[in-house]
């Protein structure tokens, strides 16, 4: 088992009804930048119940509205100007992973002197941020409990994080029931990525980290369970508790502890998005059965059949079998239970970028499960077209 530091600083008020708590924002100081999307809060009723708790507790609200899926640089910015402008003490985002990622971008952005690009090219930069706090909207990337934020930048093509444990967020409140509205491939995506995130690193080639791997099945096994369920119910409290839950876990650390190897599939998608605009966990759903057939050998059995076993319950002693099992019960459960797009044509991706994206990802695969070249990425690429 690798050694690790545990720093999880998030509070987390889990439940329906747990708005409440943003009454805690006061902690901060009085001036708050709120963050949300396209107006799916204002639909579901949360801006005007988080608006009414803000102003009882005497809390002076500005706003920044329009935070597109796969965020933008150039509304970052905006907000930046916005948060030194009018002297904001802290940001609250309302929604998914793209207003969250947008909050903390600009958190660290208004206490750097220089570009907030610059925070994804080099993370060592962020030495301080406003706090963020979040109220989550849709199960997905975890990002109300960790430590990353993604931005893009269409006009050059890039998708990138920035990451530093200043970015974990002071507070986030996780009612299930706010995900009730969730569309159904926004659901199916959403439970998409957060397998993703238990499989970078449930894949690893560490052998004794039990525990961590065993929390990468229990992120799993939720995920295949409760995935189908809210896609047919979508007002199932079970459903979307377990769903949301798992979200926050696949991606805080939980898994990775003990168990740290670079991710595979997440790199690659990255280049999808930042081409084509793609949905992150369709891009993800696509790829990850694709790079499992592309990956399994005898050298690599040993974790697919670890896999097959305990998540799948698949019997045999066969690792490459029960392997090729597991992975065709793992493309089953994308494109026939969740309804998600089989191929990358699918979603408007043909063969013309796929030579620059691979070029583009292959240095971050270099610590992978197992390490992928250019021409690993690209066969992977064109199996998925
Ligand atoms: O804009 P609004 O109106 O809010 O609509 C959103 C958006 O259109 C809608 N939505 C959210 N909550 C809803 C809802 N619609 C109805 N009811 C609700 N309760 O859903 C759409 C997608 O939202 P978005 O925030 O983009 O989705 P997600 O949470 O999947 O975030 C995706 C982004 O996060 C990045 C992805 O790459 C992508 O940019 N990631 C962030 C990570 C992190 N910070 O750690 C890790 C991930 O691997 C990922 O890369
Ligand atoms: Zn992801």
């Amino acid at each position: 088992m690798k050694n690790f530091t545990y720093y999880v600083p998030t509070k987390i008020h889990f439940g329906q009804g747990m708005i409440s708590h943003l009454s805690e924002l006061s902690e901060s100081g009085s001036r708050v930048l709120m963050v949300y999307g396209g107006g799916s809060i204002k639909r579901m009723g949360i801006y005007e119940k988080a608006m009414k708790i803000l102003a009882e507790t005497g809390l002076q609200v500005f706003e920044l509205a329009g935070v597109e899926p796969n965020p933008k640089v150039e509304l970052v910015r905006e907000g930046i100007s916005l948060c030194r402008s009018q002297k904001i003490d802290m940001l609250l985002a309302i929604g998914g992973g793209s207003v969250i990622d947008t909050a903390k971008s600009i958190a660290a952005g208004t206490c750097y002197d220089g570009d907030v690009w610059d925070l994804i090219e080099d993370s060592s930069k962020i030495k301080a941020a406003l706090p963020v706090y979040t109220v989550l909207t849709l199960s997905a990337t975890g990002s109300e409990m960790n430590k990353n934020a993604v931005l893009s930048d269409m006009s050059r093509n890039l998708k990138d994080s920035m990451s530093s444990d200043l970015l974990k967020p002071r507070m986030s409140i996780c009612d299930p029931t706010y995900t009730f509205s969730v569309p159904k491939g926004q659901t199916a995506a959403g439970t998409a990525d957060m397998i993703s995130h238990a499989f970078e690193n449930y894949f690893s080639p560490v052998k004794d980290a039990f525990m961590g791997f065993r929390l990468g099945e229990a992120v799993l096994r939720t995920c295949f369970r409760y995935g189908p369920i809210a896609l047919a119910e979508p007002d199932n409290y079970e459903a979307r508790a377990n769903l949301m839950w798992a979200s926050t876990n696949a991606i805080s650390g939980t898994t990775k502890f003990g168990t740290d190897v670079g991710w595979s599939c997440h790199p690659m998608e990255h280049e999808l998005s930042a081409y084509y605009d793609i949905t992150h966990g369709v891009g993800l759903a696509i790829l990850t059965p694709r790079w499992m057939k592309h990956i399994l050998s005898p050298e690599t059995a040993w974790k697919f059949g670890e896999y097959g076993r305990e998540v799948w319950g698949i019997s045999g002693e066969d690792d490459l079998k029960v392997g090729e099992e597991a992975i065709k019960k793992t493309a089953e459960f994308f494109f026939d239970v969740l309804g998600l797009p089989r191929t990358l044509t699918e979603v408007g991706i043909g063969e013309e970028k796929l030579e620059l994206m691979a070029e583009n990802c292959t240095p971050r695969l270099a610590n992978a499960f197992v390490p992928l070249t250019k021409e690993d990425v690209l066969a992977i690429f064109k199996d998925c077209l």
